[in-house]
């Protein structure tokens, strides 16, 4: 190309900063700069072409030529200014964080049904002046059955499907022991309760090998039937909070003379019959009776003065009767559908 004249250079610059104003990316922007600047570039080429021309007006073109290199430099760096704006304008728009949004949250865990079973049971008995008492899990047969008036070769133990563990231990089957330990450790009078963990190796739609019993137990001069059945009533109207029946039907337990099971009206049909009561209208829901002599002897408490009453019943099935669940091994499935509904 021959050496511009000053309206060429000047019409060169003009085209240029329009093609650069519109460069639409960086891409476009850096092609242009090589075409004008870039060592084949139109004005670097021009700059080359000073040669040719004659001496005095070598200084004017080399003055125009770099004025004109420098303008579209200019205009280069502004543009690649603004197409950088952009670029993070839309960016920050389309990471757009509202920082005051509330979180999503961690989702806050409840109590498992069988806790607050627990835990409603146990707050109703202190209320009523009942301590909480407890125990071991691993029993030996003394607490667990010789004390409790069930020999070795009593009928009852056959009741009790034991789980046996190394040195002559076993899973207690039952809350009871606790009684045992209770009355070794405690003069009379007292009334106590012991919630916890038993075992029994028995599975199916109604028993656990591991289930939650709370056995009661009270200790005093002159402490009658009257006052069993007289708490017994009171903490099952609390419990199913409706003034249900309550029937006392003679049973028998070896740690108890006389015994008793209890029967509350079907929470269900009210007593008229259906699926659950068997159509009989009752639901048995604990075991009870006078604490037999022999026990008292067992655990160092003179049946001459003292007598005392006792009880013991099932955590899951008060659950189950109190919130209609109609299998118990849903307690254990760890189901989020079931446990959510507490
Ligand atoms: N220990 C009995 C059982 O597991 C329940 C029971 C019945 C406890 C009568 C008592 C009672 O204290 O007096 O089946």
């Amino acid at each position: 190309m021959e050496p511009l004249a000053t309206q060429q250079l000047h019409d060169l610059v003009r085209d240029a900063e329009r093609a650069i104003s519109e460069a639409p990316d960086i891409n476009a922007l850096e092609a242009l700069r090589v075409r004008y600047l870039g060592k084949k570039g139109v004005l670097t080429d021009q700059l080359k072409r000073i040669g040719s021309l004659a001496a005095d007006q070598r200084p004017a073109f080399g003055q125009a030529v770099n004025i004109a290199k420098d303008a579209v430099a200019q205009s280069i760096e502004a543009r690649r200014d603004a197409l950088h704006k952009a670029a993070m304008q839309q960016q920050l728009v389309r990471d757009h964080l509202d920082v005051t949004l509330p979180g999503r949250g961690a989702g806050i865990g409840g109590l498992h049904p069988i806790t607050r079973t627990l835990e409603r049971l146990t707050d109703i008995f202190l209320r009523m002046g009942f301590e909480v008492a407890d125990g071991p899990e691993i029993e030996d047969d003394f607490h667990n059955f010789e004390a409790l008036n069930i020999p070795p070769d009593h009928p009852a133990r056959a009741m009790h499907d034991t789980f046996y563990v190394e040195r002559g231990g076993l899973l207690r089957t039952h809350t009871s022991p606790v009684q045992i330990r209770y009355m070794l450790e405690n003069p009379p009078p007292f009334r106590v309760i012991a919630p916890g963990r038993v075992y029994r190796c028995d599975s199916d739609m109604t028993h656990t090998p591991m289930f939650h019993q709370i056995e009661g137990l009270a200790v005093a001069e002159k402490v009658s039937f009257a006052d069993l059945k007289g708490v017994l009533i009171h903490f099952l109207q609390q419990f199913f909070e409706t003034s249900l029946e309550v029937r006392l039907r003679p049973s028998y337990f070896p740690f108890t003379e006389p015994s008793a099971e209890v029967d509350i009206s079907c929470v269900f049909c009210e007593g008229n019959g259906c699926r659950v009561c068997k159509q009989s209208g009752w639901l048995e829901v604990l075991g009870c009776g006078m604490v037999h002599p022999r026990v008292f002897q067992h655990a160092g408490v003179d049946p001459e003065r003292y007598s005392g009453y006792a009880f013991g019943l099932g955590v899951e099935r008060m659950g189950m009767l109190r919130y209609g669940v109609d299998d118990i091994r849903l307690y254990f499935d760890n189901d989020l559908r079931f446990l959510e509904q507490f």
